[in-house]
């Protein structure tokens, strides 16, 4: 096996950092392929803690190569300040390869990102602010300004006036906004440039030569599948493409390349955001597993709502992934709880569906059918191997994978790397 794919099964924010994390020690490249800095995750490492949101966790690695490949949308402000935060540590970036095909997060990015979300007032998607929506939209209707731009200044000159023009004209004519200058901007970006230009490559030919000489890549997902564009719950989604088949995509690589598809799962749901959430829950219990879990923003600080893990969920997310495996994490936040739920249906009008509706109103309006099941009240962040399990916990576990139709691979009990249980082999 040389090339597995990492995606989250829910909102986001399942711990994939973590499997991210946990994985990259055994990989020779990791690939992030979609998304900006709206995502986030921290790793513990030794006694250290490591807060990224574009830079794969890999790099904390000596020897792993990685990559941020085309379908990223990269600020280079905050590439460029992990690059920062990283040397600062004692940790090297000179493994680090960004694509020059990758767009660009821009100035007035952030601006319409915040001028949407006003103007949606009480509608508002909840968005992490941070310009990927509108750097997604730009590249789609062929707006966008791409990294390798930026290496060829005439080039950069003549797209960023054409576009910077447009820009300038909305915030000006319909938003009563300031414009924004285009020497500083031009001057601003090729400085960027220039900073980046050790990274800048080609990356699909790199990720494709790694798989081709049988090295291990691991390709890691932001944000998670119920964010998809496509197969979350639009329009309270991200912009990009979180599941399996975004992988192939954002790095350039072809479906038959792929070995593995691993969907992490939070034992627990939570999401940040706003949009349907059936499985909720509003009261002491949530609150109980918010905290417990630390179920507080990495990018955006915001406390998550918090829910029952709910296996329609995980059944549509296992379907539009191919999953080979799951790796169920943060099960110790469970530790505490007497009993718990998991979602298996939902009711609707007279009927129980066990298929994700496919329209968001539909979705609003289910209730979850709940199983209840036994807790296992000990901690249980120094077990590692599945039998050591409360019995109780196993039980949760081997529901999960039954309901999902999916095996289990790996179970996180704790924030360390050492917490974890392999149940497979897993590149
Ligand atoms: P955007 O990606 O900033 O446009 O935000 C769109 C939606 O995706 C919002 O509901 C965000 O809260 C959510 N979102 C974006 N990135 C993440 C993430 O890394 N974890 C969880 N939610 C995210």
């Amino acid at each position: 096996m040389s090339a597995v794919i990492v995606v989250g099964t829910q909102w986001g924010d399942e711990g994939k950092g973590k499997i991210i994390d946990f994985l990259s020690e055994q990989a020779n490249m990791v690939v992030r392929h979609q998304g900006g800095n709206n995502a986030g995750h921290t790793v513990v490492s030794g006694d250290r803690e490591y807060k990224l949101h574009l830079i794969p966790s890999g790099i904390l690695y000596p020897d792993t190569d990685c990559v941020i490949a085309s379908g990223v949308v990269v600020d280079p402000r905050v590439l460029l300040d992990e690059v920062d935060y990283l040397h600062q540590r004692g940790i090297q970036t000179d493994r680090l390869r960004v694509s020059s095909e990758a767009h660009l997060i821009m100035p007035y990015h952030l601006v319409f990102d915040s001028l949407a979300e006003d103007r949606l007032g009480s509608q508002k998607l909840g968005t992490t602010l941070r310009g990927v929506g509108p750097a997604y939209m730009d590249k789609a209707s062929r707006m966008g300004v791409r990294i390798g731009d930026l290496l060829q200044p005439e080039v950069f000159r003549d797209r960023l006036s054409r576009v910077l023009a447009e820009k300038n004209h909305l915030l000006s004519k319909a938003y009563g906004r300031d414009e924004f200058d285009f020497d500083a901007m031009f001057t601003q970006y090729l400085a960027y440039g220039e900073a980046m230009k050790p990274y800048i490559a080609n990356t699909s030919v790199i990720i494709n030569q790694a798989i081709d000489a049988g090295r291990r890549v691991l390709f890691e997902g932001a944000q998670g599948t119920m964010l998809d564009i496509d197969h979350g719950t639009y329009p309270f989604v991200t912009s990009s493409h979180p599941i399996a088949g975004g992988a192939c995509i954002g790095a350039g690589v072809g479906p038959t390349k792929i070995d593995q598809v691993y969907g992490v799962v939070k034992a627990y749901t939570s999401r940040v955001g706003d949009g349907p959430f059936p499985s909720e829950l509003l009261d002491s219990v949530g609150d109980g597993i918010r905290e417990e879990g630390h179920e507080y923003g990495t990018t955006t600080g915001r406390p998550r709502r918090i829910g029952w893990l709910d296996t329609v969920v995980l059944r549509h997310a296992s379907r539009v992934n191919g999953l080979t495996g799951l790796a169920v994490t943060r099960l110790d936040v469970l530790d505490r709880l007497d009993t718990l739920k998991v979602a298996v249906a939902y009711r609707y009008g007279g009927d129980v569906v066990t298929e994700l509706p496919d329209s968001l109103e539909r979705l609003s309006s289910v209730e979850p059918v709940y199983e209840t099941m036994q807790g296992w009240q000990r901690s249980i962040t120094e077990v590692r191997r599945l039998e050591d399990l409360p019995s109780a916990a196993r039980r949760y576990l081997d529901r999960i994978a039954e309901l999902a139709e999916v095996p289990l691979a790996l179970v996180s009990v704790g924030r360390e790397r050492t917490s974890t249980i392999t149940l497979q082999p897993l590149f």
